[in-house]
């Protein structure tokens, strides 16, 4: 196992009802920046019951925050916060409108400097005002992580950043909120935090049976619940063992010590950036070619996957990792969510047009940092 620090200071408050306890997390904290986005908590309850928790703050409001969220509408933001002089940022919804919230936190205290520079990496911050959110979307683990992915839509621009000055001070995930998910971002959230775990997990062995065993706790969980919450989409608890897997998807815990890959997201970023396709539907397409083009390099944690995860004991190492990466497909087919970059009328233009942009931004991905232009290209080929 490598040398690691581990240090997760977000408090959760779990469970039904528990947006009511944000008067008390938010504590002395008086003028609040409220952040959303596009409209669905006005329509699923969670706006009043946000509002009720915050009886007695002075509130402003900021909506229209968009999935992928952009920076000029993050910029209109941040002068809202700089103009208000509220002290404390709060964010209801999904990852996007998260995401938003920890880039506006950062860039409303920046001074003298390009914010843009925050996502790019070029600006160091040394701090951000505070931050909270009430999460109604599965997926990103924004909620207890320090990461944020920006957009800049006129560029081609999709990227991301972190920085612990980021972290929420705590996050409210009531699985209740999630019941008025279209289906499609229901199976979205499965299927990115699946692929979280695999950009933790899925590299080269390092003698970590903790963190292997959780990941795998975490992916069978995903393999198990996921598929009910289209067939049963009602039902609490498969909505609660969701979010909480998608949070400790992507919290620090399976990721310390352990190598990690992240080429699947970060090729993935390009073909949003390029075709605008859902975050979850670009890991879909992209995660398989990944697990074929690298198998020879990641042979032992496939095998690992395969017997662990799928149960997949009979044959040799090339039969079981070919059966692995067929049933990956398979479980994302299942949770309704395609693979293939033709089920997106795309084809090889797309490949080489992602690969361009990693050329560009001179990008060595993966764990071993030997993915440039030339194997994103051979990659997503393999997913034409
Ligand atoms: O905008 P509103 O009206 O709220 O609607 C949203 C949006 O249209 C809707 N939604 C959210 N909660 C809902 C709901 N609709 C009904 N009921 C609810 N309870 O869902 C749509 C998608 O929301 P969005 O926030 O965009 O989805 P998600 O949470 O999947 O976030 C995606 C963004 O996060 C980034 C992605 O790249 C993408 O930009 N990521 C962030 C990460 C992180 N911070 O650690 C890691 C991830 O790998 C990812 O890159
Ligand atoms: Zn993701």
């Amino acid at each position: 196992m490598k040398n690691f620090r581990f240090k997760n200071p977000v408090e959760i408050r779990f469970g039904k009802g528990t947006i009511a306890d944000l008067g008390e997390l938010l504590g002395d904290e008086t003028k609040i920046f409220l952040l959303y986005g596009g409209g669905s908590i006005k329509k699923n309850g969670v706006y009043e019951q946000v509002k009720h928790g915050l009886t007695g703050k002075n509130i402003v409001e900021f909506g229209g925050i968009e999935a992928n969220p952009q920076y000029e509408t993050c910029m209109k933001a941040v002068k809202e916060v700089q103009a208000s002089s509220a002290t404390f940022v709060l964010s209801v919804g999904g990852g996007s409108v998260l995401d938003a919230a920890k880039f506006i936190a950062a860039a409303a205290v920046l001074e003298n400097k390009d914010p843009w520079g925050i996502v790019t990496g070029d600006v160091s911050i040394s701090t951000a005002l505070p931050l909270g959110a009430v999460m109604t979307l599965p997926a990103t683990g924004s909620e207890m992580n320090s990461n944020s992915v920006i957009s800049r839509k006129e560029w081609g621009e999709k990227r991301g950043w972190s920085s612990d000055h980021v972290l929420p001070r705590f996050s409210i995930l009531d699985p209740e909120t999630t019941f008025s998910l279209p289906e499609r971002q229901a199976a979205n959230g499965v299927v990115d935090s699946f692929v979280h775990v695999m950009e933790q997990y899925l590299t080269y062995p390092v003698n970590s049976p903790i963190q292997d065993r959780f990941a795998e706790a975490i992916l069978l969980t995903l393999i198990e619940e996921g598929p009910k919450v289209l067939t049963d989409p009602g039902n609490y608890d498969v909505r609660a063992n969701i979010f909480w897997a998608s949070t400790m998807a992507l919290n620090r815990l399976i990721g310390v010590g352990v190598v990690q890959d992240w080429a699947t997201h970060g090729i993935g970023h390009e073909l949003t950036a390029l075709y605008g396709i859902d975050h979850a539907r670009t890991l879909a397409v992209t995660l398989p070619g990944v697990m074929q083009f690298k198998r020879q390099q990641k042979r032992e944690k496939l095998i690992q996957y395969a017997e662990r995860v799928w149960n997949i004991t009979q044959g040799d190492g090339d039969v079981k990792i070919d059966e692995a990466i067929a049933k990956t497909v398979l479980f994302f087919g299942k949770m309704g969510v395609p693979t293939t970059l033709g089920d997106y009328q795309l084809g090889g233009e797309a490949a080489q047009a992602a690969a361009e942009n990693i050329r560009k931004k001179g990008w060595k991905l993966g764990e071993h940092r030997d993915i440039g232009p030339e194997e994103v290209e051979q990659i997503l080929l393999l997913r034409a």
